[in-house]
């Protein structure tokens, strides 16, 4: 028997959701903890995969059409298995996820990412995005590969997926940011919020590629903000941000009323995080992020705060 441990980042998208889908840049950074995950090999049989706490166990053989409560999960997993090859066979996966599912914090490429490195710990970078690209096509349908690359590499990174292939550039803010990032309560499928957004864009391309470019100009703006140590600039930035992504019809009652609260508790600017229909929020908070966090929680919204950079 041999094992191997390891850990991937979770992510908080600061700006350009859904947009990155189609071309157009994003910033996002990682956060800790994330999903771990510890492999044994040596059995026989298919590879199987434990997640905690979602009280998930699936494997690899499960036939085809398979409708379980973790479908997606063991379709992803056999996905991951089958692009592994030879050294996945046999193997068992114990992994933690620290992120709630379905809550825009990346938790399923970060679980791609802890499993691949769990199963091949020599794997280098461009092997770890080919493998959770496998798994991660299974929950997100066109997945722009911005969640597994920030789970693998952590930190703050601009990301573009363009014709001419995938730009991935870490940002170094001038000074680090404190951010609240609190949840719904509600969770929600990316894939479907990715599908919904291509719904519009069939009905009204002229319209929604508008919307989308203009996501794509305030990212390029934001990193500007962000290298500059210009927090105020960021703040408004994810506040026009939020409005185009409204305008996607990707927001919620819900994460309208968290990033108002946010706001009047004093951050400087809020907007969902991730697919959107439910899931996360991100507040700019450098200062006294306690406000913010107990205005969520006395809505009965839970958050928490976390430094990035
Ligand atoms: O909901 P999350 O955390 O998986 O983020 C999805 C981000 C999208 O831009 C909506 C989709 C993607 O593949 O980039």
């Amino acid at each position: 028997m041999s094992a191997g441990n390891a850990r991937a980042f979770g992510k908080v998208i600061l700006l350009g959701e859904h947009a990155v889908v189609y071309g157009h840049p994003a910033i996002a950074a990682g956060i800790e903890p994330g999903v771990s995950a510890h492999c044994e090999r040596g059995g026989a049989g298919p590879a199987a995969l434990s997640v905690e706490p979602w009280r998930a166990i699936v494997h690899s053989g499960a036939p085809r059409g398979h409708e379980g409560a973790h479908a997606l999960l063991q379709r992803a997993f056999a996905a991951l298995v089958e692009d592994l090859g030879e050294v996945a066979a046999g193997v068992r996966v114990a992994a933690h996820a620290h992120l709630p599912p379905g809550g825009g914090l990346g938790s399923s490429a970060a679980l791609g990412v802890a499993i691949t490195r769990a199963i091949l710990p020599d794997a280098t970078l461009a092997r770890v995005d080919q493998a959770v690209a496998a798994f991660e096509s299974v929950f997100h349908g066109t997945a722009s590969g911005l969640d597994a690359a920030v789970a693998a590499r952590g930190g703050v990174l601009y990301f573009r997926k363009g014709e001419a292939g995938i730009v991935l550039e870490p940002i170094a803010p001038r000074s680090a940011l404190r951010v609240c990032i609190g949840h719904s309560g509600q969770g929600s499928s990316t894939r479907e919020m990715v599908e919904g957004v291509a719904r519009q864009r069939a009905r009204n391309a002229a319209a929604t590629d508008r919307t989308l470019v203009g996501i794509g100009e305030l990212a390029k703006t934001a990193r500007i903000a962000l290298e500059d140590g210009d927090q105020e600039g960021l703040g408004k930035l994810l506040d026009l941000n939020q409005i185009l992504l409204a305008s996607l019809m990707v927001s919620t009652p819900e994460l309208e009323r968290m990033c108002q609260l946010a706001r009047s508790a004093g951050a400087l600017g809020a907007k969902l995080t991730g697919a959107g229909g439910g899931g996360a929020v991100v507040a700019l908070t450098p200062e006294q992020p306690e406000r913010v966090l107990a205005a969520w929680k006395e809505a009965g919204f839970s958050g928490v705060s976390a430094v990035i950079g």
